[in-house]
Order: structure tokens, then sequence, then C-alpha cells
């Protein structure tokens, strides 16, 4: 296997990663000969049989032997990335009966993951090493795509109905997760991490992810909710504009909506631009963060709340 990757691939990673390089480069090679071929020829007869008098050309109409070798060449060549590609396309499209499942959602501009376990976890997905993992994806909004380089797997994520990929990844590592496809304004942002671990490291971290936040104040709580549930995407905790307002010294301060309201954030303000960010636009910024109603529990709004109000005198950077 490759690990090292090469100027066109990142490091293999998963178990279809190396037949999909080899259909790659068969091509690649492929056409490298075959233009060198041509253009080497056509070359040599620029110069070879270029006109020198005034000759007539050469009257030769056909040559069979010519003719059935660059027929019976390209097709053996296209039998064998037709077979190729047929062979990665299939193995692609079965997914093993005993994979674990996980659903997967995009929305704009992140992606959820939810485990049969029961926790969720944004922007990260926390696989076990040689295990076939299944995605059953879909979006809640736009068109987005699901991009693991190293797995070599790319898979559209549609609103209104399911799309399946699955991979079996081989390397325990961090592997970076893309969106490609255009998704509006915080596309490019739309980035996450697999991070592939052994099956130790697996159920060490189920157990983690399913932690509530026992025996920790709100306040830091809510700081690593801040990270983990992605809120830092678009929101600064040092006065920065982002794709959404600052979380900087928001709490106990007035707030002008963008219907000319103007709303004094409290706990109950916090509470409602989380659970229902339609119903109050901050004036200057557009209504594009999604809900995290169902993503996030009572505890971890509340630790949210607390954290955003340990913000209120920050100052800016
Ligand atoms: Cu989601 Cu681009």
């Amino acid at each position: 296997m490759d690990t090292t990757g090469t100027i066109f691939m990142p490091p293999e990673s998963s178990t279809i990663a190396g037949e999909v390089d080899a259909a790659f480069y068969f091509i690649y090679w492929a056409s490298i000969v075959l233009f060198a071929i041509v253009v080497g020829f056509a070359a040599l007869f620029v110069l070879k049989y270029r006109r020198k008098k005034r000759e007539l050309t050469s009257g030769v109409a056909h040559n069979t032997k010519l003719e059935v070798a660059w027929t019976l060449i390209p097709t053996i060549l296209i039998v064998i990335v037709f077979v190729m590609g047929f062979k990665g396309f299939i193995k692609m499209n079965v997914i093993p009966k005993d994979a674990l499942e996980i659903k997967v959602t995009g929305q704009k501009w992140f992606w959820t993951f939810d485990y049969p376990e029961g926790v969720n976890t944004v922007n990260e997905l926390v696989v076990p090493v040689d295990k076939a993992v299944a995605l059953t994806m879909s979006s809640q909004d736009v068109i987005h795509s699901f991009f693991v380089p190293n797995f070599r797997i790319k898979m559209d994520v549609l609103p209104n109905r399911y799309s399946m990929t699955w991979f079996e990844a081989t390397r325990p590592g961090v592997y970076d997760l893309f969106c490609t496809e255009f998704c509006g304004k915080g596309h490019s942002e739309m980035i996450g991490k697999v991070r592939v671990v052994n099956d130790r490291e697996y159920e060490e971290w189920l157990e983690e992810a399913a932690f509530g936040g026992e025996g920790m104040s709100l306040e830091d709580y809510g700081a690593k909710l801040y990270v983990s549930k992605a809120c830092v995407t678009c929101h600064s905790i040092d006065g920065r504009i982002g794709t959404g307002p600052t979380f900087a010294k928001v709490y106990g301060h007035s707030v002008r909506l963008a219907d000319g309201r103007e709303v004094m954030a409290d706990e109950n303000y916090i509470r409602k631009s989380i659970l229902e960010p339609a119903s109050e636009v901050v004036a200057g910024f557009q209504s594009v963060m999604p809900t995290y109603q169902g993503i996030l529990k009572d505890r971890e709004i509340d630790a949210l709340v607390a954290f955003i109000k340990s913000l209120k005198d920050k100052e800016g950077p």
C-alpha cells in the first residue's frame, strides 16, 4: 500500500483506495505512452515525408496490419479500464453486512454524525480502524458532498432523500473531510475531520462522547462545546465579525435586530438564538444559521449560555 502519497494523491488509507489509484494510474500511464507514440510519429513523419521537390505524395490508401493494430490496441485498453472501473464501482456500492452504521447530516455549513449508541458529533467522525463503516447521508438544506480524499470516497448529500457510501479505514490517523459541492458563502469552511482509532480507543471515545459535562462547571463545559459543536466556525469570542456575530460582549448588552427591534441579550435570547436562529436575526447578518434543535441537549444549551455569559466583559482584539 502507498502510505506516503504522490503528487496527485494523498496516502491510501482505505480498502478501496488501492483499486481507485490503480485505475487512475493505468489511465494516466496509458495516456502518456500513447501521447508519446502519436506525437513522436507525427513529428517524425513531418520531417521524413516533407515535400522536398515537386513530387506527388504517396498513393498508399490503406494498410491492413496497421489498421487492425490501431483498432485492437485501444479496444484492449478500454476493456481493461472498464473491468477495473466496474469492479471498483461494484465494491464501492455494495455495503458489507456487518458495517457500523452512522447517520451523516450535512447542513450549511457543518456536518453532524449520529451514532447507534445515541451520541452525536459535529464536524468530527470517529471510527474504528479495520471496520467497515456505512454512512447514510442526507442534507437539511441544499446539496452538499461528502469527500474524504485519503479514503477515495466522494458522495453527494441531498435534501429529501438518502444517499449511501461506505469505507473501511486501514490506518489510524486524522483525515480531512471536505464538502465538494458549492453550497453557499460558508462552503469553504465546511471542513471536518475523520479520526481513525483502534478498537480500545474507540470504546473509550464513545464513553467520552456520551459525557454530559458531569463534574465540570457549565462555563467550562460550554467552552468545550463551543468548539466541539462547531459554534467556532461562525462566531468568534474576541470581537471579530464572522459569518455570525461575535460572542464577546453580547450577554447583558442590547442587540439591534434586522427587523429594527432592539432586544436585551439575556439567557432566553441566547437560548432562542440557538434553537430558533431565524426568529431574531441580528442587524447586519444574514439568516443562515441552522437550528440546533435536536442536536443539543438541554444541559448543553445551559452550558453554552453560561459560556457566552462569561464573555460579557471580554475585550476585543
Ligand atoms: Cu456544503 Cu459545500
